[in-house]
């Protein structure tokens, strides 16, 4: 298993996500109090960028169509926004998919993401 090195302790605030682009991919890491999250960057729905969305709590919203999902395992919270015609012809034509996350790790101050 290899690790991606994600900035240290406490440069990001409680409450905000950051996206990290590598070459292993695009990933987004959050806070939440003391505890950090990782997971895809790309919504599993359109690839929407999902840092650039909002974060309450552990969940985050795309900003494309707003799908929602839990970033402590990945879970689907809510699969496109909206109960409209257009949002039942979307949830049709794409089924939900959860959201891939991955483990954050503490070492002496630094996050390490494990992919
Ligand atoms: S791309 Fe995220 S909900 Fe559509």
């Amino acid at each position: 298993m290899s690790s991606l090195k994600a900035g240290k302790v406490g440069e990001l605030e409680d409450g905000a996500m950051t996206s990290i682009s590598t070459k292993q991919g695009d990933f987004l890491l959050a806070r939440v109090g003391k505890n950090y999250y990782a997971a895809d960057n790309r919504c599993p729905h359109m690839k929407g960028k999902l840092a650039q969305g909002t974060l309450e709590g552990t969940v985050v919203t795309c900003p494309l169509h707003g799908s929602q999902f839990d970033l402590k395992d990945g879970k689907v919270v809510r699969w496109l926004r909206g109960t409209g015609v257009l949002s039942r012809i979307g949830k049709a034509l794409k089924s939900p998919k959860n959201l891939k996350t991955y483990r954050v790790q503490v070492k002496d101050d630094q996050l390490l993401i494990e992919l």
